[in-house]
């Protein structure tokens, strides 16, 4: 049975106690904590066989080699992609975005990419770059006024025969799940290739790429309790063998001549340069950890935590953003308490009530730019996440309200 208390025991930085008392962290849209596991991992790595992997053949460079070929066989088995060589490793999930939008020799001049109007900058800038660079042409597609998916419009812009829809799986600004079956679906039928930026989702919930039958998958390890600095890509193998890469350089090439490159095959061809063999093996250990725990437990307990602290929120006055019922905002509660800038909630439960949220435009200025808002305050749980902490957090915001008025 999951038991948030005895995770927490796997987390050295929940056990100490920093401004006298154990800080409680609600920023985990943006990075988690990491579990012993993980950072052993790394350690070892850097303990015991610091060398480079797919190159030399010696003792280091074998096992580093094994960890890096293993950790890319638990990634395809995390997605559920029908072979590893679907799976690339990136340094996020941005940089897996950015691969598709300058690897894809197929999206030029006129070409119309599609995304919601709720899209992370890294899922919004790279369209803005190819713009520029090839002539490409982008159309976002407007939310409902709950901020839920709206396949009605959706289905309107399909009109516009887009090469690609590229969109945002799970929202980081306020936790809503987009209808990733039904947009595959519908953009297939229209002859769309679809993107779906994972980083909200995959931490989170039983992502299967094959039944989404989803085209390409961008994912960061920093948020699933892995390495700073990793990330990935899933990409089908038939697209993926026909795109070039973006970046060129060692390991990414069969032979060369003075004029002219070879390049291996996917994912080799994608992975310029020595990789970060100590992320890609903590990122192992954390798939682990993920697949041990169970992410039906972890989406439950979230959903369990955020309809504690959105019931809690709307009795001081919050305005929640997104739907009303929490269990379609996954892990994430993002609010605003009139009158009060979200900064100012952000550093006031800090320091009193040691509790890290985020606060501001998380990185989706567009739409908070689009309606004239500074931002909000947002609270995101997971695992090792407690109603105790959020009973705390709830206290301080309280406590400020009153202060306030
Ligand atoms: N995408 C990260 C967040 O929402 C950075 O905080």
């Amino acid at each position: 049975m999951f038991d948030p208390k005895k995770v927490r025991k796997d987390f050295t930085v929940l056990t100490k106690e920093i401004d006298g008392s154990i800080p409680i962290y609600f920023d985990n849209a943006c990075m988690t904590l990491k579990p012993k596991t993980v950072v052993d991992a790394i350690t070892e790595y850097y303990n015991s066989y610091p060398g480079c992997g797919g190159r030399s053949a010696h003792k280091f460079a074998l096992q580093v080699t094994m960890g890096y070929d293993e950790t890319r066989e638990k990634l395809m088995q995390f997605l559920n992609a029908s072979r590893s060589e679907e799976m690339i490793f990136t340094r996020n999930a941005t940089e897996a975005i950015n691969l598709v939008s300058n690897s894809i020799p197929w999206i030029g001049k006129g070409d119309l990419i599609l995304t919601t109007d709720k899209e992370h900058n890294s899922n919004l800038v790279p369209w803005h770059l190819l713009a520029k660079r090839r002539g490409t042409r982008h159309q976002v597609v407007p939310s409902n006024p709950d901020n839920t998916f709206n396949i009605e419009n959706f289905k309107e812009a399909m009109s516009g025969k887009p090469k690609l829809v590229s969109m945002v799986h799970t929202s980081n600004l306020d936790g809503v799940t987009n209808p990733a079956q039904d947009i595959v679906e519908i953009a297939h039928d229209h002859g769309a290739l679809v993107l779906l930026d994972g980083a909200q989702s995959a931490p989170h919930q039983a992502v299967d790429v094959q039944k989404l039958d989803v085209d390409f998958f961008a994912l960061s390890i920093h948020k699933m309790m892995g390495p700073t600095g990793m990330g990935a890509l899933y990409g089908k193998y038939e697209y993926l063998e026909k795109m070039d890469p973006c970046l060129g350089g060692g390991d990414t090439v069969q032979q060369t001549s003075y004029t002219e490159s070879n390049f291996l095959p996917p994912p080799e061809r994608y992975e310029a340069g020595l990789q970060n063999y100590a992320g890609v093996i903590g990122t192992g250990a954390a798939i682990d950890y993920l697949l041990s725990t169970g992410l039906d437990n972890i989406h439950d307990h979230e959903r369990l935590l955020n309809s504690f602290v959105s019931k809690g929120l709307k009795n001081l006055g919050a305005e929640i953003m997104g739907p009303e019922d929490p269990s379609l905002r996954s892990g994430i509660v993002s609010f605003n308490l009139a009158g009060i800038d979200p900064h100012d909630i952000s550093m006031f439960v800090d320091d009193a009530a040691n509790t890290m949220i985020r606060s501001g435009m998380h990185c989706v200025h567009s739409w908070f730019t689009a309606r004239n808002l500074k931002g909000s305050a947002r609270a995101s749980f997971y695992l090792y996440n407690t109603i105790d902490e959020a009973k705390i957090f709830l206290e301080a915001v309280g406590k400020l309200k009153e202060m306030m008025s």
